[in-house]
């Protein structure tokens, strides 16, 4: 079947910019993005009464995105991620021998790209079979990165799977790790916490971190710990637990390691939420995911038709490469030089059970 598109405008930038929103339709799901932070800013998927109701937490309006996205209480909510997802610690790296610093913004880490990362710029947008093309030029020293990078974002939505395609080339060497930043909540934004999710990863080992998030090198096997998710459990089961990572990360907030090797798709999670039978399928081109139980949520936001966002009231299967990479020589290379292309896919395909 195939997708209806429709334009419309979704307010003005404080600047006087104005931003559009793109609604995709297909197969009774609905997705809509807008071109600030090239964010989700609602997807609409039935349940298995054929039910649909909007499953990633948000806002409504333009200006409560650009208020809370430039806040210390970011959430990143829906939002495209770069130049560089998650940490680089101490926002230091050394590329070709020479190091570039990029702005601490969390603890004594640089995350997601820095205050002015790609959720917090304007994108151009063009429609494209099936979806939505978005565009972006990062300019040569912003956020402290080298090279122009120029970027596309494909969100298409055809049969009920919303397929995200990144793109990305330079002119210098830089560092790339582009991801998605939508919080899922199965049973409905705004509906309670997602500790009854059920949760299975593709993934033997994950990286353990340090106090501040940073990985320590280790790829640890996940066997006889609660970030064993091979088989399928509830995310409450063990979160709270006495282990020492998910402690330090006040729940899970860790990338694992995917099993298959990376660069094409094969499935990387599955989460099932109990009450609605909707069923998540993430695939991913990417070499690791990190699983965001929505820790940092804490009851004051306030998103979508008045609704309150509890602690882990969503959570995050963010498709990237490991956090910190570029201080990794062992992680798999997020290092991009001219005449190269970055290309990574991921989609979340929906189903009911
Ligand atoms: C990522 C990080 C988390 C947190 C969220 C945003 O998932 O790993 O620690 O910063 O983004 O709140």
């Amino acid at each position: 079947m195939s997708t209806a598109i429709e334009k419309s405008a979704f307010g003005k930038m404080p600047d006087g910019k104005p931003i559009q929103l793109y609604r995709l339709r297909s197969d009774g799901l609905e997705a809509r993005v807008i071109t600030y932070g090239g964010i989700l800013v609602s997807l609409k998927v039935p349940d298995r009464n054929g039910n649909a109701e909007d499953v990633v937490l948000g806002f409504e309006t333009l200006a409560e995105y650009v208020e809370v996205f430039n806040s210390h209480a970011n959430p990143y909510f829906g939002a495209i991620i770069g130049r560089y997802a998650n940490r680089i610690a101490r926002g230091r790296f050394k590329l070709d021998g020479k190091t570039y610093s990029v702005p601490v913004n969390n603890g004594p880490n640089s995350l997601h790209g820095g205050p002015r990362g790609f959720h917090n710029v304007v994108w151009q947008a063009q429609e494209i079979d099936g979806g939505v093309e978005l565009k972006y030029l990062s300019r040569d020293g912003e956020e402290g990165y080298p090279g122009n990078l120029e970027v596309s974002v494909r969100y298409v939505l055809e049969n009920a799977e919303l397929r995200i395609a990144y793109s990305a080339g330079t002119d210098q060497p830089t560092v790339a790790n582009l991801t998605q930043h939508s919080y899922f909540n199965l049973a409905g934004q705004g509906c309670g916490n997602i500790l009854d999710h059920e949760l299975r990863l593709a993934a033997s080992r994950f990286t353990p971190v340090d106090s501040t998030l940073i990985p320590t090198g280790e790829l640890k096997p996940v066997d006889s710990t609660p970030f064993d998710f091979r088989n399928r459990h509830r995310i409450g089961e063990r979160i709270d637990s006495a282990a020492e990572q998910l402690r330090i990360a006040g729940g899970y907030d860790h990338n694992w390691v995917l099993n298959e090797d990376p660069g094409s798709l094969r499935e990387a999670a599955q989460v099932f939420e109990p009450h609605s039978g909707r069923v998540l399928t993430v695939l991913t081109t990417q070499p690791g995911v990190q699983f965001y139980s929505g820790n940092f949520l804490d009851g004051k936001l306030k998103g979508k038709q008045g609704k309150i966002y509890p602690h882990r009231g969503g959570l995050c299967l963010e498709t990237q490469h490991f956090p910190d990479s570029p201080n990794h020589p062992q992680f798999p290379s997020t290092l991009l030089r001219p005449g190269e292309r970055y290309q990574q896919g991921t989609v979340f395909r929906f189903s009911t059970a």
